[in-house]
């Protein structure tokens, strides 16, 4: 067994695709899984607004306004590798479904659109996969378009992300178009065809094997002013002198870049090519009792997302594991270490667009939807019998706050029993007014959209009708003193009395403060200079750990 755990754990690749909306993440993800073979039609992903039905679009809000609410998973085969790609929302209003499936995630690739470079949400997610310290390929994508210069890409992503890049290909030009890329490992050219590429799905198209950047052949492919360009640019990077660190790439330290075109299928077949050698397998993941192994035995697994409705007529919920070691079976038996219970994991699903299918077995790094019949916490460990708990997903800090306002003041029970529910679920953060406060619960939201699924889901599922008034909050900080012990409640109003931010308590029992802005924040830290603030919450405040 012990050897087939270890040959099944080598060909797993678990990761996600990052990116700023409109940088051709969709795209990017359709071609993926048409090399792969897993889809016949690109454009089958996602549709958008105005398009056919969308595979992804699990909820009526998502049908309603043409985007992917909720992040899915999709498992595809590709040369004899096991592809789990962990699909995270690209649109503006993104939620903290996607930081949570990053934690799931054991590399990522970032999309940039070569025009725009860095931009706002390609800095968040960024952020996550930093924390995390994994690795992560970059793909300049729409190069078919005038862009920007590669080594100003190059440039802004060392300095405004603060990895270091090691471009695998390097676009070339005639005159000022884009004629393809050099393969700087294989030296191989690969040269841009518009049509043929879209038509030959690109992978059809022969690389042009050349001897170095010197090559006459390539010289042929370029004109005079082209091949200058090439030569000086190619010179600056072997200047750099640096062979490509591998260890580095793995400790997310340095990034491979590529350059293409999803739209066009130009630039793909490298990039996959480099990913299938150099992304790593699922690595050991931290736990209360130390590093997990892939290749232990013993099965285990954490929650990272529960998804509600996914299927109107059913009213089911889906928890989504992720595999950390050891051989899951259908309708295994399992411990769940918060409650202490033994649980039987009922019809394990993997989701290929809109169809689901029964798992019969799964290995670390897979990812799966198993039944929830309301057992499930996000962050839950599951385990063959042995009882330890994986590192916590850690709680973001919103950036959205609404304050909850009841139309009908008889369905007080509900709305309460509906916004645990939920922030339990982890749709929203939930916040309560400290004891001795009044005032109503307050929602936070990582994105806009996830206070609209709130507000939804309470009016269909708990028939319970609100308002949600938008707060003049920019952040907030989750507050220990400098020994990581909590405040009492008297100190935590402090912050009220002062006028220095909204205290609040979490779900959790945690205390938080929400700030107006800066000046609020930098008054609060002056006042108590001794606080420790953190951007992100782990751990539960009743727990003495
Ligand atoms: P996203 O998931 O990151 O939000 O981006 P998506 O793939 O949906 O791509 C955003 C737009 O960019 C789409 O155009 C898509 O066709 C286009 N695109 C993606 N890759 C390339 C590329 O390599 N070159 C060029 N020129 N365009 C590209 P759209 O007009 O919004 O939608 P569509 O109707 O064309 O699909």
């Amino acid at each position: 067994m012990s050897e087939r755990l270890t040959q099944e754990i080598r060909r797993r690749k678990t990761f996600a695709i990052i990116s700023h909306p409109d940088a051709g993440k969709t795209t990017l993800t359709e071609k993926l899984l048409l090399y792969g073979g897993a889809i016949q039609l690109a454009g089958a992903v996602k549709a958008k607004r105005g398009r056919a039905a969308a595979v992804s679009d699990w909820m009526d809000m998502e049908k309603e306004r043409g985007i992917s609410i909720t992040s899915s998973v999709l498992q595809f085969p590709y040369r004899g590798l096991e592809m789990n790609l962990l699909d995270t929302p690209g649109h503006a209003d993104f939620s903290e479904d996607t930081y949570r499936t990053l934690h799931a995630a054991d590399g990522a690739v970032m999309v940039l659109d070569c025009a725009k470079g860095v931009e706002a949400q390609t800095k968040k997610l960024f952020r996550v996969c930093k924390q995390r310290s994994m690795p992560i390929f970059s793909f300049v994508n729409k190069m078919d378009r005038p862009g920007r210069e590669p080594f100003d890409l190059v440039g802004e992503v060392e300095h405004v992300l603060g990895i270091g890049v090691w471009p695998v290909t390097w676009p070339i030009y005639r005159g000022a178009t884009f004629r393809g890329v050099y393969h700087r490992v294989n030296k191989a050219v690969h040269l841009f065809d518009p049509i043929a590429s879209s038509a030959a799905a690109g992978s059809q198209l022969v690389a042009v094997t050349v001897t170095g950047r010197d090559d006459p052949r390539l010289r042929e492919e370029l004109d005079g002013e082209g091949w200058d360009r090439f030569q000086e640019e190619s010179a600056l990077l072997e200047e750099a002198g640096d062979a490509f660190d591998r260890a580095k790439f793995e400790a997310g330290e340095v990034s491979p870049m590529f350059f293409g075109s999803a739209m066009n299928n130009f630039g793909i077949e490298p990039f996959l090519d480099s990913f299938c050698e150099l992304m790593p397998p699922p690595p050991p993941r931290a736990s209360s009792i130390g590093p997990i192994p892939p290749d232990l035995e013993e099965f285990s697994a954490f929650v990272f997302k529960i998804q509600a409705n996914m299927d109107k007529q059913h009213r089911d919920r889906i928890a989504f594991l992720r595999v950390c070691s050891g051989r899951f079976e259908r309708g295994m038996k399992v411990l769940q270490v918060r409650t202490g219970k033994p649980l039987r994991l009922a019809n394990p699903t993997q989701f290929m667009a809109q169809e689901r299918t029964i798992v019969e077995e799964g290995f670390a790094g897979d990812v799966m939807g198993v039944y929830d019949p309301g057992v499930f916490e996000i962050g839950d460990t599951v385990t063959g019998g042995k009882k330890f708990s994986f590192e916590e997903i850690p709680s973001f800090a919103p950036e959205h706050f609404s304050r909850v306002v009841m139309a009908d003041p008889l369905r007080r029970k509900q709305l309460k029993k509906g916004l645990e529910q939920l922030a339990q679920e982890g749709t929203i953060q939930l916040y309560r007014p400290p004891e001795g406060r009044e005032g109503d619960a307050i929602l936070g939201a990582v994105g806009q959209l996830q206070l609209e699924v709130v507000q939804h889901r309470l009016e269909n599922e708990y028939d319970v009708k609100v308002r949600l008034e938008g707060m003049a909050c920019e952040y907030c900080r989750w507050v220990t003193k400098e020994d990581g012990s909590a405040l009492t409640n008297d100190e935590l109003l402090q912050f009220d009395r002062l006028r220095v931010g909204i205290p609040a308590v979490d779900v959790r029992g945690r205390f938080v403060v929400l700030f107006g802005g800066d000046w609020q924040w930098n008054s609060a830290k002056r006042e108590f200079p001794t606080y420790r603030w953190t951007e992100t919450a782990r751990g539960d405040a009743t727990k003495k750990d």
